[in-house]
């Protein structure tokens, strides 16, 4: 094995792009963010973990102790200025900002006719100004640095629109949206703009309901992301059967309306009956067009 390069845990060999780069983690505290944190921690980057509650902040301080390049800051992302004060502390503790994952986000999946306005908000000040105040703080230092990599947490939710996901596809499209426009406008700048769009993963955001059956580890998760991330890939579509999904309703929208149709019939008596239904129907991908 070259000198430098870890094994990975099927014994792969990982480059060692991230050693001594210096990366925020929003959302690092929990879930999928917790575990990119963890696995950059692993390959030698100095990695900020970010989450807004003191209390998950000293709880990943503890778990992550073993990795000395691990720092902690409590940030609500949703408020402009601590995002300006979490950049400003890297850059002056650090020297530089390589990678900036915006990743803190909250799920929404709700009957609409049952959306209040408030719903609307805290989805929109979290999963969208949350991006866009990271993207709007660390843009002006990577243009200063002449490179730099911001890779922004979207959804499968964020390119096709499951039912009963309005507040969460209006984010999420957004994010999709903003990010490749802004993959484009910096690319000769030598900044890289990615945007990472997850099905179902096992984490917290399915806290109090069922977790899907197709749902992957946050640690698998983290491996694809950061294989995608070294890669510098714009778009990062996960599992391997969301990405099949999205390309076959590219291909055929006919079979993506079928499909989507059986889906809001699955989610609406899902409501009816009291158990809600928010896997995503893999098993219709079997259905012809
Ligand atoms: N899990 C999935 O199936 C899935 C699928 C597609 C996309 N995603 C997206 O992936 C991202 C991570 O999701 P996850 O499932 O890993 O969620 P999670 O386990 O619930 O973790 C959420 C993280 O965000 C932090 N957070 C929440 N509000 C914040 C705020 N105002 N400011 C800063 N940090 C805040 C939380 O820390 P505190 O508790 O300290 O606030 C926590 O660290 C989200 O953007 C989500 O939409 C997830």
């Amino acid at each position: 094995m070259p000198w430098g390069m870890p094994a990975g845990p099927e014994g792969e060999i990982m480059s060692d792009t991230f050693a001594d780069k210096i990366a925020i983690v929003t959302g690092g505290t929990s879930g999928i963010g917790y575990a990119v944190a963890e696995e950059l921690l692993k390959r030698g980057a100095t990695v900020w973990v970010i989450g807004s509650r003191q209390e998950s902040v000293d709880k990943a301080k503890i778990s992550l102790a073993a990795y000395r390049k691990a720092k902690f800051a409590a940030v609500d992302v949703t408020v402009a200025d601590q995002v300006k004060g979490m950049i400003d502390t890297c850059v002056s503790e650090d020297g530089r900002l390589d990678y900036l994952f915006n990743n803190a986000g909250i799920g929404m999946t709700h009957p609409s006719r049952h959306l209040t306005l408030e719903m609307w908000r805290k989805a929109i000040d979290l999963n969208l100004w949350g991006v866009v105040y990271g993207v709007h703080y660390a843009l002006p230092v990577m243009l200063a640095q002449g490179s730099g990599h911001i890779v922004n947490t979207s959804s499968v939710a964020g390119i096709i629109a499951p039912p009963a996901q309005t507040v969460y596809c209006a984010t999420k499209y957004a994010v999709t949206g903003m990010t490749e426009a802004l993959r484009y406008e910096f690319f000769e700048d030598g900044i890289t703009f990615t945007t990472v769009c997850p099905a179902n993963v096992a984490t917290a955001i399915f806290a109090g309901t069922t977790i899907p059956k197709e749902a992957i580890p946050a640690d698998e998760a983290a491996r694809i992301i950061l294989s995608g991330v070294e890669k510098k890939e714009g778009l990062i579509i996960f599992p391997e059967f969301a990405k099949k999904m999205y390309e076959r309703f590219l291909a055929d929208p006919a079979f993506e309306e079928k499909f989507m149709l059986e889906y809001a019939r699955r989610r609406n008596a899902g409501w009816a009956s009291g158990v809600p239904y928010l896997g995503v129907p893999d098993d219709l991908l079997d259905m012809q067009g």
